[in-house]
């Protein structure tokens, strides 16, 4: 028997999933790892977690499901995207914590771009808004207040890289430097119309491109594993950021394809085929993966806060021990009552686009439980993803007429029923959750002809489980404007 072995390097956790041949999983490991906050706002990553944890995982999962090394024909990587490291070429070393998607400290920097007129440039260059999210602001920190790191920069020093690079770099003993088009889309760096790393953007933010990697396609080989670590000499033949990777991974390969991901944030994402369009909507446009060595685009809903909410409720409120706790605290009540909980903890991304956004519970009474809040987290979730559907649907005038969904928050029977509730559509689950691992998986099974074509993957797909709506649409609507409302309120906060 033969497998493919999937790396999924999340924001709070590394996975190791096995696939077989008939998309089965053969084994799955996984290890939590530490999150930093050092000031407000501020989101960071031991770099040595991230590889750590990972390799950890891969070697784990081949002993769990006994699969010999040699028995993994090709290794597929998907990751957390925008996520910044910056290391030395000489030594390997990051110079710095790697700074998280998630973390808001280029916001000044942001606002300095927008305030110079840079935000159609970027927009037309990359189809990204400014915001900190993305990576660049994060690189020019780095150059910026680490010590030493401009001057080393500016010799060919040292390497940038997303999360995929750093894994790539240390598991070929530092002889590639690469990444896949889907990451490079998300560093607000890279021109997703000319396909290349853009100077002017890159002069602009006063980054040096021999810090760039090499560009690749998601579906490549890319050259053996050569750490001894017990992972043989896979070839590695997969790489994409893990939005763009569960898009692949649910075959949303045709424009009008769409998924939602319920991940620590969530990512709707809709195919729009191999022409660069602009949204006029306040969504983002990316590099989707392709097979077939061309340009295709995927518009973008990016919610920050989505299953983490559940995570804040678990480790800073201790309202649970375990995540999946959630859904029976949440059932303990018939209703959420009057509770809104916006859960802006680092700003807010699609379609509101604001850093100083603040973290919100409204609507607090003498008769207010656990409970309450607990579920409305769990619907804060459903109303972010129908505020973004709603806006793609604008966009693109082609309305959905189901939602495809996954990631581990999508497991949850009542949250599914809430978002099929709130949107008055079927929402539509596959019975394997793992499509983020699984893209990355297909990914590199293509490239080594595992795998022969995606009709051929499109036949592994099992049985999905389909949440009609339930209740009465006049209601929903009514939730949906309350929420939208809370949400006003959040805004600007932090300025
Ligand atoms: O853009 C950020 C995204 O890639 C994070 O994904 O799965 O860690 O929530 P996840």
């Amino acid at each position: 028997m033969k497998y493919v072995l999937a790396l999924d390097q999340g924001t709070t956790s590394s996975r190791a999933i096995l696939f077989g041949h008939d998309g089965s999983i053969a084994g799955v490991a996984q290890h939590e790892f530490k999150q930093i906050y050092p000031d407000v706002g501020w989101v960071e990553h031991d770099p040595y977690d991230i590889l750590t944890s990972q390799l950890t995982a891969a070697v784990e999962v081949l002993g769990k499901a006994r699969v010999r090394p040699r028995d993994t024909v090709a290794l597929g990587i998907t990751n957390q995207r925008e996520t910044t490291i910056v290391w030395e070429r000489e030594s390997g070393k990051p110079v710095y914590n790697a700074i998280v998607w998630q973390d808001r400290r280029g916001a000044p920097l942001c606002k300095e771009l927008a305030d110079d007129g840079a935000e159609d440039t970027i927009r037309k260059k990359t189809g990204l808004l400014i915001d900190p999210y993305f990576s660049a602001t994060k690189i020019a920190w780095i150059l910026d207040n680490v010590k030493g790191a401009r001057a080393q920069a500016e010799q060919g020093k040292l390497a940038f890289g997303t999360v995929d690079s750093w894994l790539i770099w240390n598991l070929t003993s530092g002889k590639r430097h690469v990444t896949d088009r889907t990451n490079a889309s998300r560093t607000m760096l890279y021109n997703i119309v000319e396909d290349g790393w853009d100077n002017e953007l890159l002069k602009l933010l006063n980054i040096p491109e021999s810090m760039m990697p090499e560009v690749h396609w998601s579906s490549e080989a890319l050259g053996q594993v050569t750490t001894s670590l017990g992972l043989g000499e896979v070839e590695i033949a997969g790489i994409a950021g893990d939005q763009q990777s569960a898009l692949f991974g649910q075959l949303c390969v045709s424009p009008g394809d769409a998924k939602n991901t319920y991940g620590t944030g969530c990512f709707l994402l809709q195919h729009i085929g191999d022409k660069f369009t602009l949204s006029n909507e306040r969504l983002i446009t990316t590099l989707a993966c392709s097979v077939d060595k061309k340009l295709e685009y995927a518009l973008e809903g990016s919610i920050f806060v989505g299953g983490a909410v559940v995570q804040w409720l678990r480790d800073n409120m201790h309202f649970f021990p375990s995540s999946s706790d959630v859904e029976s605290v949440a059932a303990s009540v018939d209703s959420a009552e009057n509770v809104v909980f916006v859960p802006a903890f680092t700003g807010l991304g699609a379609p509101h686009w604001d850093p100083y956004a603040s973290g919100l519970i409204i609507g607090l009474q003498r008769s207010t439980q656990m409970g309450h809040i607990a579920r409305a987290a769990l619907e804060s979730i459903a109303f972010q993803v129908t505020d973004v559907l709603h806006a793609m649907n604008k966009e693109t005038q082609q309305p959905f007429r189901e939602l495809r969904v996954d990631g581990g928050a999508a497991a949850n029977d009542m949250l599914m029923q809430f978002q099929s509730d709130l949107l008055q559509l079927p929402v539509r689950r596959p019975a394997v959750l793992e499509t983020t691992a699984m893209g990355a998986a297909y990914l590199a099974g293509l490239a080594v002809n595992f795998w022969s074509s995606t009709e051929e993957i499109a036949k592994l797909r099992g049985q999905d489980t389909v949440f009609e709506p339930k209740a009465d649409p006049k209601q929903m609507e009514a939730r949906q404007s309350k929420w939208q409302d809370a949400v006003k309120r959040a805004g600007g906060w932090n300025k």
